[in-house]
């Protein structure tokens, strides 16, 4: 197995890098691609300086090919990759959309990897965070309405959001006025209810997103969604508050009794003893947290709940990689 990863400096392609190392990932070679810019660098891997190289046009000499190098750069050469006989699992928008190519979440729509036609697409971060906490509750409560305010972390834009909000704070901790360059707004000390760009409807495409991803993941479009995507001064792991109505009755009991059981869910619920989902408590770990789950009080058979997830994990690398470990095994 020769595994590419195409946009290995940014932020989701370290955390890949590391995914598959503790994970042991069965691969015989591994070749890092990037920019230009990133000529001369080497990254390690299992003790091993790896050269980064400049990414060719062509194909490129792999079976496997984990890209997170922007959508205009997968959606030129994804094919490419996969006409050269790789699988292409793509981290960007580029293909999600696409009928022919799967989106997947391996914890709910496995099976969908095994009609692949050379591209798997990785669902927008926020979207793979809700549906592992949506899902186990869907398939046991039928969720029917869904609202979601989100609060997302600057590392959701890649190396260079997080580098603005820790510089930028610096500067205003030393009497500067913050600018913005990756954000729409100064961040620090801020939320900013604008992420990605608006819409006809009033939402953002991050928003709809949301509503989309969740349908095809699901393959259910009757679904009620509605998102607001916030970006918030934490460095890493979103955030999303939910409520959800059901069409059968629920209760936070039945709810926590369904997310124990759920692979890659962790529920922290002991509002008491301070114990609930947050960014600093769930960054760096595979599994998602869900916790402060309570019967709604706006709909009947209604739950409340937060969950929060490392959106470069879970969100982007750690997907990306368990799609891969699942192809592997087969159908
Ligand atoms: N950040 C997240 O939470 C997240 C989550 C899910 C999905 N994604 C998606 O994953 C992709 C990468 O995001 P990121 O946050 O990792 O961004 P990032 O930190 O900005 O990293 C971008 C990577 O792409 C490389 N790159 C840029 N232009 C290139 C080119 N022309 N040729 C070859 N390599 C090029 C960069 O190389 P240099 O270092 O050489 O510039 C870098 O390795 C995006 O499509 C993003 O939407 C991100």
């Amino acid at each position: 197995m020769r595994v590419a990863v195409v946009g290995a400096t940014g932020a989701v392609g370290q955390e890949i890098l590391k995914v598959l190392e503790a994970r042991n990932f069965p691969l015989s070679e591994l070749r890092l691609y990037a920019s230009p810019r990133s000529a001369g660098k080497t990254m390690v891997f299992r003790g091993e300086a790896i050269p980064v190289e400049p990414l060719p046009e062509g194909p490129l000499p792999v079976d496997l090919v984990l890209a997170s190098a922007g959508g205009s750069l997968s959606k030129a050469l994804a094919p490419v990759w996969a006409q050269g006989g790789a699988l292409v699992i793509d981290n960007s928008s580029a293909w999600r959309y696409e009928p022919h190519v799967p989106l997947v979440v391996p914890e709910v729509n496995r099976e969908r990897i095994f009609q692949h036609q050379g591209i798997i697409a990785n669902p927008n971060c926020t979207t793979a965070i809700l549906v592992m906490a949506l899902w186990p509750l869907h398939r046991a409560f039928r969720a029917k309405r869904v609202i979601v305010a989100t609060y997302q972390a600057a590392s959701g834009a890649g190396a260079k959001g997080m580098e603005e909000l820790l510089r930028e704070t610096h500067r205003y901790l030393h009497g500067e006025s913050p600018v913005a360059e990756v954000f729409a707004h100064p961040l620090p000390f801020n939320v900013i209810p604008h992420i990605d760009t608006f819409q006809e409807n009033g939402y953002t495409r991050e928003e709809m997103k949301v509503v989309w991803e969740t349908h095809k993941i699901f393959g259910d479009d009757s679904l009620r969604i509605s998102a607001t995507a916030v970006r918030v001064p934490t460095l890493r792991a979103h955030a999303e508050a939910v409520s959800v109505e059901f069409e059968r009755p629920v209760s936070p009991e039945a709810a926590r009794e369904v997310l124990a059981q759920a692979k890659g869910v962790e529920v922290v619920d002991e509002p008491l003893a301070r114990r609930y989902p947050m960014p600093l408590t769930a960054s760096g770990k595979w599994n998602v947290e869900v916790g402060r789950i309570r019967k709604s009080l706006a709909f009947e058979n209604g739950l409340d709940f937060f969950v929060v997830g490392d959106q470069l994990l879970k969100g982007a690398a750690l997907n990306a990689v368990q799609i891969a470990e699942e192809w592997l095994k087969g159908p």
